[in-house]
């Protein structure tokens, strides 16, 4: 039987305030109802969800580091670093794991500093402007391509 795929789901900085912050822009869905969306995704699709987020960028990277030992994809909401982080950026690359990138508002829509993303480059695709639902399309994709690439 093949082993259970697993998958890890990060958060970055505050989207830990989902529900309450700038609504106007993430909607009024708090982070722990995302969490349980994915978590249902990923018992529907038989495969393992762990869950992460933190406001600092180094704690992350940490998770990133030790997802590499474990994981067979990222799922990633890097919030305002996706922006800023080459550091981000470069501990997703050395994790050698497939990444999709997910938005809950449309970064190109908004001010012109979140249409550069530091982290699109290096992502199999980008999800953005469909609240909660970027997230759960987020992972379906990252799904359908670890299945792809392991009919291979
Ligand atoms: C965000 C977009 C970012 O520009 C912003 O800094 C966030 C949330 C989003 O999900 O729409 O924190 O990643």
């Amino acid at each position: 039987m093949a082993e259970t795929r697993r998958i890890l789901v990060i958060h970055g900085p505050n989207l830990n305030l989902l529900g309450t912050r700038e609504p106007e822009h993430y909607g009024q869905t708090s982070l722990d109802a995302i969490n349980s969306e994915l978590a249902a995704v990923a018992k529907e699709r038989e495969v393992e969800a762990e869950f992460f987020q933190s406001n600092h960028e180094g704690a992350l990277i940490d998770r990133i580091h030790e997802a590499s030992a474990w994981a067979d994809g990222i799922l990633v909401n890097p919030g305002g670093l996706t922006h800023t982080s080459v550091c981000l950026r470069d501990a997703l690359v050395a994790s050698r794991l497939p990444v999709v990138e997910v938005h809950l508002s449309n970064v190109h829509a908004r001010e012109p500093f979140r249409h550069t993303s530091l982290v699109s480059e290096i992502a199999v695709g980008v999800v953005t402007g469909f609240g909660p639902t970027s997230y759960r399309l987020g992972l379906e994709a990252l799904l359908d391509q670890l299945a792809r690439a392991g009919d291979d």
